[in-house]
């Protein structure tokens, strides 16, 4: 494949916890470098957490903010013509559009639903914070005890318990 692009492209993943949003965006970003030679800024949630948004909580405000600064940050890398994939659960479609106003400011904004579906979701429980969630260990545990706004603008919907990853990143790909 040549080089379609050059200007910036933020993909914007949202879904829920456990649904392979980073296992998703690991694959893309792998195949983005060798099919375009372009590098990617893979924004994961549980990373931002860790290093730009480590004061931030599980509020609405707070994952509001969290979803902000990601945009802000996309809107940055985008603006010089980047690539960047944004893997946080983004449950509310207010914050989301905000960053994808700041996103389309510069560039292409992707939204891309990662829409697997929380019994699947439940049943990997990988962090074992559903568990957690059911029993009340963990409070505001998106689609348990909080709420996950499915979005009605995103281009593309993919449930990783329906789709191998190899068929979701040819999807992705296809949308460049
Ligand atoms: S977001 O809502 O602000 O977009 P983000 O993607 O950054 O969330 O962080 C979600 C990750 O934080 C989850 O994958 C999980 O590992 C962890 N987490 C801890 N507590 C919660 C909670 N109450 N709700 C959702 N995720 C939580």
């Amino acid at each position: 494949m040549t080089n379609p692009t050059q200007h910036g492209i933020c993909f914007f993943f949202t879904g829920l916890s456990g649904a392979g949003k980073t296992t998703l965006a690991e694959a893309l970003a792998a195949a983005i470098y060798k099919q375009l030679n372009r590098p990617t800024t893979l924004l994961d949630g549980d990373v931002v957490r860790t290093h730009l948004s480590s004061n931030l909580g599980f509020s609405r405000a707070d994952r509001d903010t969290n979803i902000r600064r990601i945009g802000f940050v996309a809107a940055e890398i985008v603006k010089h013509g980047g690539i960047v994939i944004s893997a946080a659960i983004a449950p509310f479609d207010n914050a989301r559009r905000d960053a994808r106003a700041l996103v389309e400011a510069n560039g292409q904004f992707i939204l891309v639903h990662v829409s697997t579906p929380l019994s699947v979701c439940e049943a990997r429980d990988v962090k074992g914070l559903y568990a957690k969630a059911r029993t009340g260990e963990v409070k505001t545990f998106t689609g348990v005890t909080d709420a996950y706004e499915p979005p009605t603008d995103a281009v593309i919907a993919i449930d990783t318990s329906q789709m191998t990853v190899e068929a979701a990143v040819t999807a992705l790909l296809s949308l460049l």
